[in-house]
């Protein structure tokens, strides 16, 4: 089981539990990144609603499949999401995030991605491998997932059904035996000015 909260080694930054009564400040978090989110989320596509925003968190956490989070700044704003899922068969958890737009390139989804991968290897005994997916064109996707130690194990033709888009996907991986749980930590948290 995954817990509720996980504190990041970066700006006093939070992964909780996604809660229904989250929606307002998701809804505004995904507002404020639609253009870069319809780039590489299909889900994005359709306009968000409350409502819609809503409904995906009441399903965000469903253990043991699904363990989705708000990524929140101390002030409690929603800047992100991060969430671990079991879709990809036993022993294996993958990775998913997005980060609101105003606060991309300052190391957030590495801390959130970085923090998810010590869960799935201390918190699930079963899991040997996580997984984090893209699409070969997002490049700052696959920064994270190199930074973090990850390998490019694989491209796979894409589900359109199960997805929700058509193509390939870059499958990045680390296993039990060579993850670093230091990975991805800044080494100096505080140096990182905000742009
Ligand atoms: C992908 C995403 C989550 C990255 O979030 P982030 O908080 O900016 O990520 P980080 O700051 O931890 O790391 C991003 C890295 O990518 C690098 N990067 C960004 N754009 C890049 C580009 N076009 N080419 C190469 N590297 C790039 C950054 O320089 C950074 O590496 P650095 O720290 O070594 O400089 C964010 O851009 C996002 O939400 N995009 C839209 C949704 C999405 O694509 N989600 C992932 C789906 S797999």
């Amino acid at each position: 089981m995954a817990p509720e909260e996980i504190d990041l080694p970066l700006e006093d930054l939070v992964l909780r539990r996604w809660e229904p009564d989250d929606a307002p400040r998701a809804l505004a978090a995904v507002e404020a990144s639609l253009p870069e989110l319809r780039r590489f989320m299909p889900w994005a596509m359709e306009t968000p609603t409350l409502a819609t925003v809503g409904a995906f968190l009441e399903m965000a956490w469903r253990p043991p499949e699904s363990f989705g989070f708000g990524l929140w700044e101390p002030d409690g704003q929603v800047v992100g999401a991060a969430g671990l899922h079991g879709r990809r068969g036993p022993g294996i958890l993958e990775i998913g995030y997005w980060v609101r737009s105003d606060r991309t390139g300052r190391g957030y989804a590495t801390a959130a991605a970085g923090a998810l991968t010590n869960v799935s290897f201390e918190h699930f005994a079963g899991v040997d491998r996580v997984e984090i997916r893209c699409d070969p064109a997002n490049a700052a996707s696959a920064a994270v997932a190199a930074k973090l130690g990850y390998r490019l194990d694989r491209r796979e033709d894409v589900d359109i059904e199960a997805e929700g888009q058509t193509g390939v996907q870059l499958v990045w991986a680390v296993s039990r035996a060579t993850w670093r749980p230091s990975a991805g930590r800044p080494a100096r948290p505080e140096a990182r000015t905000r742009r």
